[in-house]
């Protein structure tokens, strides 16, 4: 988490149109306060483009507060972003503001906001919808003038359809969009960053600064799978180790080469499709956050995929327009939010009707309804004969978990 007041528009080495259209985007919608979704892989800088769309808003001196979502600890989250009244628990001597209100009259910026739980989404929306936050145990909602821009490397779409993030909030969220490209995608842009990097980083001053033009193809052969991140680790250390008076292209290969417990299936030999295997044992996964959790380019992903698709240990699902992966034999329920919470509210409830399951996932009726026809389908629920809107849906015991004494009670 960290706050800056009047920052200065950050400066982004980079002439492909890809980039320079992302950036006419945020520009535009910068002078706007309306909420900006920016996407990209890591490393891409999708950071970077949050501060540019603060340095050019009414806003900019304002304070820019950093929210780093996956690193909130799971029990402080709520205290973290809205705070709380005095005495609200124990240890809570004075009252104290959250992060939202720190931003108060700048921008919020929640980097990774498709790792928030869901229950915190819900609260997200309200001080959205509303502009105002409520403290841990306050009784008042209190004003706050927040701009909010977010960023995922996740496709919060794909989220959404997968049931694991609110769709309420993905339409409160997705005014502003803005997609940044791999580094690998941007040609040319690899070779300014690298000389920008040489001749700018305060990291490297009094080093060697400048670059050999056989280092270009080098440059563009690469896949850069960590993006400008992994281009300014590798330019720093090609720096470093090289011994010419500029870096040349067998200074960047060395480097490459001795980062390879890093790299990908070709040259690891099997291990990537181990470390697959290993991860898929959670639960079922899309090629998008699978290349981003292993570290690797998608090109390296399908290759070891064929691998493991082709000898029969994993299988391919198609979702609606996403595909997704999981160990092959493995049961639905297990991996899907959607179906695991609609399961909760059997438990907990007896039965489950659209309306309730809509509510609970923050969906339309008519995909609330629909995650209830395939669990029907796929033998997890049955009707209890009422139609129409009051239909509900009940467990199923099968005879098998039955006589193991393994399912939960259920009273329709
Ligand atoms: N076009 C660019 N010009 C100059 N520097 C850049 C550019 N893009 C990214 N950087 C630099 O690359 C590094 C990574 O950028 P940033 O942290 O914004 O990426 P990110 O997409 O937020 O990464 P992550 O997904 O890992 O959080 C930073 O040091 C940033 O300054
Ligand atoms: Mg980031």
């Amino acid at each position: 988490m960290s706050t800056s007041p009047h920052s200065a528009a950050p400066r982004f080495v980079g002439r492909c149109p890809e980039l320079l259209d992302a950036l006419r985007v945020a520009r535009r919608f910068a002078r706007t306060d309306a909420p900006i979704v920016i996407t990209g892989p890591t490393g891409t800088g999708k950071e970077l483009v949050a501060r540019h769309v603060h340095a050019h808003s009414r806003r900019r001196r304002g304070p820019f507060v950093v929210v780093d979502c996956p690193n909130l600890p799971a029990n402080l989250v709520e205290d973290e972003l809205f705070g709380h009244a005095r005495g609200a628990f124990t240890g809570a001597g004075a009252a104290r503001g959250g992060l939202i209100e720190e931003a108060s009259g700048g921008t919020l910026f929640l980097d990774e906001v498709g790792e928030l739980p869901l229950e915190m989404q819900a609260k997200l929306l309200r001080f959205l919808q509303e502009g105002t936050v409520k403290r841990i145990g306050a009784t008042e909602r209190v004003r706050v003038d927040v701009r909010v821009v977010v960023a995922s490397w996740r496709d919060l779409g794909e989220m959404v359809r997968d049931g694991r993030f609110r769709e309420d909030l993905y339409h409160r969220l997705a005014w502003g969009l803005v997609e940044l490209p791999p580094l690998r995608d941007r040609g040319h842009d690899i070779v300014l960053l690298a000389k920008d990097f040489l001749s700018t980083s305060d990291k490297l001053a009094g080093c060697r600064t400048g670059l050999k033009r056989d280092a270009v193809p080098v440059l563009l052969a690469h896949d850069w799978p960590g993006n400008v991140r992994e281009l300014q680790r590798v330019m720093f250390r090609a720096a470093m180790l090289g011994t010419g008076r500029r870096v040349s292209g067998a200074d960047i290969v060395r480097v490459l080469e001795r980062d390879r417990p890093l790299a990908p299936p070709s040259i690891a030999g099997g291990a990537l499709e181990e470390r697959l295997i290993r991860h898929l044992e959670a639960g079922e996964v899309g090629a998008r956050d699978l290349a981003h959790t292993l570290g690797v380019s998608r090109s390296h992903l399908q290759r070891a995929l064929s691998t493991v698709l082709a000898d029969g240990t994993v299988e391919k699902l198609h979702r609606g327009s996403a595909t997704r992966y999981r160990l092959a034999g493995t049961k639905d329920s297990a991996h899907c939010p959607r179906w695991d919470l609609a399961l909760a509210l059997v438990a907990n409830e007896g039965r489950v009707t659209r309306g309730r399951l809509a509510e609970a996932l923050g969906v339309s009726e008519r995909t609330a309804s629909r995650v209830l026809r395939a669990m029907v389908d796929d033998g997890l629920l049955e009707s209890d004969g009422r139609s129409g809107r009051h239909a509900g849906y009940l467990a199923i015991t099968s005879e098998d978990e039955a006589k193991d004494g393994e399912s939960p009670e259920v009273q329709a």
